[in-house]
């Protein structure tokens, strides 16, 4: 233990008794004069305890608002429950309205404790990090929710009505209604990909990247609406500037930027150890990462993008992924049946590829829209058939969804439950060593976007051709991978 470290504890606590004899040297009785010369000598101070707490006294004595205020000094607080803290020397405004500054960050659990501190005692959210470690995916699992099918539109059986809705649609696009939205924070791990995935490129007649496929078919519709159709792409802090780089390298593909094209970046969470350990960087700082494409919505409102998108006069937004390169992101037919069936949001379906496939497939949960995982239903449900044949639970969720404004709005305020995910994570050990896993070792937590839709009153399910429409590159081999995805591009193309 090194030999300037302290410890302030209570001798009559029923803990002092259980500190092994050797360290009981290190501790310092509370409310002694050693505890506040410590306090006043030390660098950091780490307390479970508000500031004034931890010395007693209250924030109006002006000596100690001055010790809080001194360059070199960071107060951790590990609020309860509460594993680890991090300070930032740039920090001000720890705590708001009471007229001192700080260096560090409070540490919550939920957003239920954040919200405690944002109303009671005026923090900014800015001031909070959430850890979500109590938040596993037992946690917010629905045992008993009710699962039914959910209605659905086939595109192509639409007859005469198809015509109503293009119509519908296509005034509204070309009225300047429509703003498109790319997911590119993921991290890509099954691809494999050195960079953010939409600069993996794909071998479809040349090698073309998938921000490019997914440029050209939004350039398309643009000339064919004579629209802007403002492009927002959401980054992650990890890949933000080389994206941002790769647009400039493209000349933005005939945006101009902070005009028309916008790129922002989505929310962090730590990472953790199978111990529950917080994971520390390779940059000395809490190792973070992505919170998954669930983040959309917070970001969008929380980087202001969903101003900028009503100042543009935006009403509708379609959100999709990177990695699928037959996303189509300008569609008549999806925002005509939204408007017209008055619905704040609408999402397009493909039928799964058979009743075992492990996706996630549009449904409702205890009467509200939402997308059940393969592995949430029996395997009755997921077999289970119409008259006709067809799977009741058969419509795949592609991750290709349109949104009114006021419905992002809505959902970026609404904290959504956290999934674990098991990943590989570089990160420094207790010795100061970089450990390279070789195989997972970390749990990632991520939001995922269809868990908001249960706070849209009802949302519209239109089924679209697989091969028109989907064509993901997640795997670096097999399903859906850069080969499959190529061949299925190529015969849309007729490449
Ligand atoms: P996936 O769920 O397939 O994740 O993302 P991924 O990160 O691309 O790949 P793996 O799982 O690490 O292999 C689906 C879409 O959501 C975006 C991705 O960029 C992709 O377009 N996404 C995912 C984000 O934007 N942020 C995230 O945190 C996660």
């Amino acid at each position: 233990m090194a030999k300037n470290v302290f410890f302030i504890l209570d001798k009559k606590s029923e803990y002092y008794n259980d500190v092994p004899k050797k360290y009981r040297r290190f501790i310092i009785n509370r409310n002694s004069f050693k505890h506040y010369y410590e306090f006043f000598n030390a660098k950091a101070f780490i307390a479970s305890e508000s500031f004034f707490h931890a010395i007693e006294v209250t924030n109006s004595n002006s000596l100690i608002r001055m010790r809080q205020k001194w360059e070199d000094y960071y107060y951790f607080f590990l609020q309860h429950g509460v594993s680890y803290a991090y300070a930032l020397k740039d920090r001000i405004a720890f705590k708001k309205g009471s007229g001192f500054t700080d260096n560090s960050y409070i540490v919550v659990s939920s957003e239920t404790e954040a919200n405690h501190f944002i109303e009671q005692a005026k923090f900014d959210r800015e001031d909070l990090i959430k850890s979500g470690i109590p938040k596993f995916d037992h946690a917010i699992k629905n045992e008993d929710a009710e699962i039914e099918p959910i209605d659905f539109m086939d595109k192509y059986k639409l007859n005469e009505d198809y015509k109503y809705y293009e119509q519908i649609g296509e005034k509204a696009i070309r009225a300047g209604k429509l703003a498109v939205v790319t997911m590119a924070g993921g991290q890509g791990t099954r691809l494999g990909h050195n960079g953010p995935k939409g600069t993996f490129e794909l071998e479809v007649g040349e090698k073309k990247p998938l921000f490019t496929l997914l440029a050209n078919t939004i350039k398309e519709a643009r000339e064919k609406y004579d629209a802007v159709i403002p492009w927002y792409i959401m980054t992650s802090r990890e890949n933000n500037d080389a994206t941002v780089e790769f647009f400039a390298k493209h000349k933005y593909f005939g945006y101009e930027k902070d005009k028309n094209i916008f790129f922002f970046m989505q929310g962090q969470l730590p990472m953790i150890d199978t111990e529950g350990k917080i994971l520390i960087g390779e940059n000395g700082l809490i190792k973070l990462a992505a919170n998954g494409h669930g983040g959309i919505f917070e970001a969008l409102v929380k980087n202001k993008m969903t101003d900028k998108m009503r100042e543009l006069g935006i009403e509708w937004v379609f959100i999709g992924g990177v990695d699928n390169c037959l996303v189509k992101m300008v569609d008549p037919i999806l925002m005509g049946i939204a408007i017209d069936k008055k619905v704040t949001a609408a999402g397009k379906s493909v039928v799964k590829a058979n009743a075992q496939e492990k996706v996630g497939v549009f449904c409702k949960k205890n009467g509200r829209p939402s997308v059940v995982e393969y592995s949430e239903i029996s395997e009755e449900m997921a077999e289970r058939r119409t008259a006709d044949g067809e799977l009741v639970f058969g419509e795949s969720h592609i991750l290709c969804n349109l949104f009114n404004i006021s419905s992002i709005e809505r959902m970026g305020s609404t904290p959504l439950p956290y999934h674990s995910a098991f990943k590989k994570a570089t990160y420094i050990d207790k010795d100061g060593n970089k450990v390279v896993p070789t195989s997972p070792n970390a749990y990632k937590f991520e939001a995922f976007l269809f868990d908001a839709f249960g706070g849209l009153d009802d949302m519209a399910i239109l089924r679209v051709k697989r091969e028109e429409e989907f064509a993901p590159v997640k795997n670096a081999t097999g399903v859906d991978s850069p080969e499959t995805a190529r061949e299925l591009y190529k015969k849309f193309h007729n490449i």
